[in-house]
């Protein structure tokens, strides 16, 4: 079979070592850019049979047409998350695959690791001795053991943090709109009415979709009504959480701590080197500026592990979907077109 093109949108350094790795034995060829895939840069994937694209590239309707008349046939996301991409719109134009799972532990690990940071102050006292500042004054924590904590999302990553918080001591309230079965144990783990997790948890995690169902689904009213004092985990989407009524809930010293990993705007700024400008967005300057948030940069996914599973399973979608036409990894919306769907997996 001819070698594959596919033009690599927002590439950097830490892909393309297990991109080459396994691309090159398996007849895919990579041409790496550093910009993102939008409107404007559409244009470069002229002559390529794909694009390979990550969280914050933009596959609306407009670049899907582009992408079609460029001869672009597929798109392989190498990531989970699709929200990213107007998969309705897709459906019939471009085959669009995805890696489904690559490492849940890498993100469930990476939320327990913020949680941990922030309620011990792990972050001011790395600073803090550094300057050979060996005062403890304000920093009391909390034990997680008794604790109760509400995970929004029980698929493959919110299950993994289950685990950890179970192992931990705590008791589990969970929230999904498709319970997993087998998990509530009517103890230590019970599925229970969103408005009860807002109401009983200390600590709350979310770990579902971006969708139109659970767009701002922590706002003003959710944190209402939320314990004085809660957590807020975000290593989901941005756009999970309302970030004004987030930072609100922070002024008024409601929402005791915020840990996040993804931010409603990321795209303008997550991934690049920010330090020498002004940031003109006010709701994440002033959200970085409070003691009890932590912002990392969508890097919740970033072990080796999970590098290498993303590689593996994009080039391996690749050549399975050129090879055969159909690959079990491809996103469909059947939305009534005519066209007959053969990826098995329609949503
Ligand atoms: P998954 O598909 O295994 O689980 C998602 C769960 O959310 C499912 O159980 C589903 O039923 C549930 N869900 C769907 N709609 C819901 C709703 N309206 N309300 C409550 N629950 C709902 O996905 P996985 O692998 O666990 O990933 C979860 C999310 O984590 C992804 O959608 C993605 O946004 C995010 N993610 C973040 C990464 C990072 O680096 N920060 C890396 C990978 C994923």
């Amino acid at each position: 079979m001819e070698q594959m093109k596919f033009a690599f949108f927002d590439a950097k350094p830490y892909d393309r070592p297990s991109f080459d790795k396994f691309s090159e034995a398996a007849g895919v060829s990579f041409k790496y850019f550093e910009t993102k895939l939008n409107e404007d840069t559409v244009e470069l994937a002229a002559g390529y049979d794909g694009v390979c694209v990550f969280v914050n590239d933009t596959v609306n309707a407009s670049v899907i047409d582009r992408l079609c008349e460029l001869g672009v046939k597929v798109v392989a996301l190498r990531c989970a998350g699709f929200n990213n991409v107007d998969i309705k719109y897709a459906f019939g134009k471009i085959h669009v695959l995805r890696v489904p799972a690559y490492s849940p532990y890498a993100v469930a690990e990476h939320t327990v690791a913020m949680l941990l940071t922030s309620i011990r102050r792990i972050h001011k006292a790395y600073i803090r001795t550094r300057d050979f500042n060996f005062s403890l004054a304000g920093m009391t924590g909390f034990d997680l053991h008794g604790k109760t904590v509400g995970v929004i999302g029980t698929g493959r990553i919110g299950r993994v943090f289950i685990d950890i918080c179970r192992g931990f001591g705590m008791k589990v309230l969970a929230y999904d709109k498709f319970p997993a079965e087998g998990l509530d144990n009517g103890d230590t783990v019970r599925y229970v009415p969103l408005d009860e997790l807002f109401e009983k948890s200390d600590i709350i995690s979310l770990h579902c979709p971006l969708t139109e169902d659970t767009y701002h689904i922590i706002d003003s009213e959710a944190i209402a009504k939320c314990r004085r004092g809660v957590v807020i985990l975000n290593t989901s989407r941005g756009a999970l959480v309302d970030a004004e009524a987030l930072l609100a809930g922070i002024k008024s010293r409601k929402v005791g701590a915020a840990c996040l990993d993804v931010y409603e705007e990321e795209s303008d700024f997550f991934f690049e080197d920010f330090s020498g400008h002004i940031i003109e967005d006010d709701i994440l300057a002033r959200l970085i500026s409070m003691p009890n948030v932590i912002v990392t940069s969508h890097q919740a996914f970033l072990t080796e592990e999970a590098l290498s599973n993303i590689a593996e399973t994009t080039v391996s979608n690749i050549v399975t979907y050129f090879e055969t036409g159909m690959c079990e990894n491809e996103l469909c919306y059947r939305g009534g077109a005519a066209q007959d769907c053969k990826c098995g997996k329609c949503f």
